[in-house]
């Protein structure tokens, strides 16, 4: 038979009370265990020496419990194969005391009503439920054309460094990351982003998100005002909710966040998040006049930037833009990047580059938030990035997206002229299409998302009322097929909602 692994036991607790035996305190823990469906059929139980010795007691009472629960047809036993919970005894009539326990549970929860959360607590679950990130499918935002990731360079990288891994790699490590990695991205950063720093300015991140979070842990306290892009990204809404911040929207328009109306109404704003090389979501780049008047400001109100740059690599008109952090001469920026679009969102790895005077204060914050990354993935990656492999892939990748996104932009122009109005597919992984004005963005997407479609509403990245309705459509990881293919069915959610 096939071998099955030893599963994990719920604990068992013996009393030293004398007059139930050892082995009927087992015998009835098992039997318990097996009918309240605890233990479920097929699961291999512990040997008894195994379990005697876990319970520090002799064999013998262990042997006895386990003969009768084999006579008794509770367990079975396979010469060289272990013991494990009968498979003849019927789920269904297991699992019923489990099953009552929980149908209590619920009843317990319905009559209880909502119980009270922080107010933090509140507005972090305020956004509608997203069903439209319950799918894979096509026009998932930042999803990279996964089928095109060299996994076999990958894999060798990986391997190397687990094969026989230094005490480095597997012990507890530094709260800023690993010192070859952060020199390797401040190599890069130097070179390709006009970013001026060193390594040790580095903190090494679990994402951007994690970056956003702690910034805001570091430089912000309760009720502090932030001024937002208005439309913007609502994973920083989120991050700076969770400090208990003021959110300031201010609008966005072809140049960017809007300057001029945060030195109007921000004038005692702690901070400006701000995607300035490529607004999440609308897509435009801030103008140089714009980025200089942000950092004049900043300097003159001692406001701090939070700099999120995080899919500037893939630029299809011109150039990368320069960051904002290079511009800085006051060390007003925190500036924020991701690996999550340029290799893949579950490798979860980002970067701050922090001030130097604020170093302490941000490795202190990661500490207390859970110490530091992977090592292993920070030293594969650091390869990766000094091998060059890095540099070709997002060469091939951003041909591959220049491509995906004039097939998008194309079946756009062919199956949804009337409905769909393209901006910002200048750079990134995504694009905006602007519905009719009073079209229900939400109801939309919410019918796309039944047909296996993900395109985020619009709305969903106002904190005020939605000028425009839209749809976020991200082309990397849809192939042409699947982005015609998609298309065809967006209009069918089009149509169907305006049914409604
Ligand atoms: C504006 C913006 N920042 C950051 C991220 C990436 O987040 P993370 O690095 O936590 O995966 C995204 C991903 O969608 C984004 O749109």
């Amino acid at each position: 038979m096939k071998r099955t692994p030893a599963s994990y036991l719920p604990p068992i607790t013996l009393q030293d009370r004398e007059e139930i035996p050892i082995y009927q305190q087992l015998y009835d823990w098992f039997r318990r265990a097996i009918t309240g469906g605890q233990l479920r059929p097929g699961q291999r139980v512990p040997s008894t020496r195994n379990l005697a010795a876990e319970l520090k007691t002799s064999r013998m009472p262990v042997l006895g419990a386990f003969e009768q629960l084999l006579a008794e047809g509770y367990l079975e036993a396979f010469v060289g194969a272990g013991t494990y919970v009968a498979r003849s005894i019927p789920d269904d009539t297991l699992s019923r005391p489990a099953e009552k326990a929980r149908n209590g549970l619920q009843e317990t929860a319905e009559k209880r009503g909502p119980r009270r959360l922080s107010r933090r607590g509140v507005a972090l679950t305020n956004l509608p439920a997203q069903s439209w990130l319950d799918n894979l499918g096509a026009f998932r935002v930042s999803l990279p054309a996964l089928d095109h990731f060299p996994i076999g360079v990958w894999s060798k990288l990986v391997a190397r460094h687990s094969r026989r891994p230094p005490k480095g790699i597997m012990a507890y490590g530094d709260a800023m990351g690993y010192l070859p990695f952060r020199e390797a991205i401040a190599e890069y950063l130097g070179a390709v982003r006009g970013v001026r720093c060193e390594a040790s300015q580095i903190l090494v991140t679990t994402g951007s998100q994690q970056a956003l979070q702690i910034s805001a842990q570091v430089l912000l306290d309760p009720k502090d005002r932030v001024c937002m892009e208005e439309p913007g990204y609502p994973g920083a809404r989120q991050a700076f909710l969770t400090v208990g911040a003021q959110l300031i929207p201010v609008r966005v328009d072809h140049d960017g966040m809007n300057v001029a109306e945060i030195i109007r109404r921000g004038r005692d704003a702690r901070a400006v998040y701000v995607t300035p090389s490529h607004q999440y979501p609308m897509g435009m780049t801030m103008s140089a006049a714009r980025r200089m008047l942000l950092l004049n400001w900043a300097a003159r109100s001692g406001a701090w930037i939070i700099e999120d740059d995080y899919d500037s690599e893939y630029r299809f008109g011109s150039r990368p833009i320069a960051s904002l952090q290079g511009l800085d001469t006051d060390e007003r920026v925190i500036y924020i990047g991701t690996f999550s679009k340029v290799m893949f969102p579950a490798l979860r790895l980002g970067y701050v580059v922090v001030p130097k005077d604020l170093v302490r204060a941000f490795a202190a914050a990661r500490d207390a938030a859970d110490i530091f990354s992977s090592t292993l993935y920070q030293a594969v990656l650091t390869d990766f990035l000094r091998e060059g492999h890095f540099a070709r892939h997002i060469r091939r990748m951003r041909m591959l997206y220049l491509d995906r996104r004039k097939t998008l932009t194309n079946a756009i122009d062919s199956q949804m002229k009337d409905m769909l109005e393209v901006i910002g597919a200048e750079a990134g992984m995504h694009l905006v299409g602007l519905l009719p004005r009073g079209a229900n963005d939400v109801a939309v997407s919410r019918m796309a998302a039944q047909r296996c479609i993900s395109a985020i509403p619009l709305s969903t990245c106002y904190l005020t009322l939605p000028t425009r309705s839209g749809l976020i459509l991200g082309y990397g990881g849809a192939n042409s097929h699947q982005i015609r293919d998609g298309i065809s069915k967006l209009r069918m959610s089009v149509q169907r909602s305006g049914e409604r």
